[in-house]
């Protein structure tokens, strides 16, 4: 087997944010966690950067670095989610204070570290939040950007269009600046829109399947997404809420049950009524230079199967 990938998680915990740092951490042999860097974004940055220790102690995993980012968005004021989240962002299991302590150094400044000390083309970016931590890192270190092997993000929509306004996906409607820093910065992208997670359900029977594995990890989990479908079961009818940020590594795991076009994604910075859309040039009718593999379709139980397994190993 290959050596494991080496990534960065950036976030902003969220129950789904929750399962995708699961799942990195269950998948060892494929994946080398780096070090988790928190972002305001669901809930305040205080609290992100809180559940995120929260996530790895109850996955066992009191040594993985966790750090603190950026506090606001580049430009505009935060906007949180605690209407889907809850208010601790993190709602479902009982929560504790962490004991496993915050690092000192600044999440943006972690990331610039990490990838001038590590062979360029051999760390990958995973964001599960508003993207501002990594386009405050190209900001202040360009030199970075090319040190970048793939930055694997969770957020966008196209044909689904918006779930935080008609036209916008939350991460990115939240830092519409930020997005547009690393969709134009030139580095690989890789993209879960919710043309995607939203066929990645939280059905009774796979929330259930977690359940089962009876861990600490395991119930801890099932909890979390048990809250967190009830707001999307409510708004889109459906069963089950879509999973959204552990695609996100998923995809870093198993790469076959992921099926997109690469595309020019354009990022709205302008209009009142549409900022933070992602413009996605599905159908390729402009000349605008490809910048984002899109992806749009997924094995959705094969997902479900691996972040089972891969938990149930914590
Ligand atoms: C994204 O927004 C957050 O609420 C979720 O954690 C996910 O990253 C989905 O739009
Ligand atoms: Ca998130």
């Amino acid at each position: 087997m290959a050596n494991p990938r080496k990534i960065i998680i950036d976030t902003d915990p969220g129950q789904d944010d929750a399962a995708a740092i699961m799942l990195a951490l269950g998948s060892p042999l494929e994946l080398d966690l780096l070090g988790v860097t928190t972002v305001a974004g669901n809930v305040p940055l205080s609290r992100t950067q809180t559940n995120a220790r929260i996530v790895c102690e109850f996955a066992g995993r009191p040594d993985v670095k966790v750090f603190a980012g950026c506090e606001r968005p580049l430009k505009r004021p935060p906007v949180t989610a605690e209407y889907v989240h809850g208010p601790t962002g993190l709602d479902g299991p009982e929560l504790f204070e962490p004991t496993m302590p915050l690092q000192d150094m600044n999440g943006v400044d972690f990331i610039i570290d990490t990838l001038r000390t590590h062979e360029a083309g051999t760390v990958t970016l995973c964001t599960l939040g508003p993207m501002t931590n990594v386009a405050t890192a190209f900001q202040h270190a360009p030199d970075i950007i090319a040190r970048v092997k793939e930055v694997v993000m969770m957020g966008g929509a196209y044909f689904e269009v918006g779930n935080i306004t008609p036209a916008a996906e939350f991460n990115i409607y939240v830092d519409p600046e930020a997005a547009d820093i690393v969709f134009k910065s030139g580095v690989p992208i890789v993209m879960m829109p919710l043309d995607l997670t939203h066929k990645v359900l939280t059905l009774k029977a796979r929330v259930e399947k977690i359940r089962a594995l009876g861990s600490r990890a395991g119930v801890a989990l099932a909890d979390m997404l048990d809250f967190f479908e009830r707001f999307d079961v409510e708004k889109y009818g459906s069963d089950g809420g879509p999973l959204h940020d552990p695609t996100v590594i998923a995809y870093l795991i198993k790469p076959e049950i992921f099926s997109g076009r690469h595309c020019n994604v354009e990022i709205e910075l302008a209009s009142e009524l549409t900022l933070g859309m992602t413009v996605v040039d599905w159908w390729r009718v402009t000349k605008r230079e490809k910048n984002a593999m899109v992806m749009k379709d997924i094995d959705a139980q094969a997902f479900f199967d691996l972040l089972t397994e891969r938990v149930g190993r914590l």
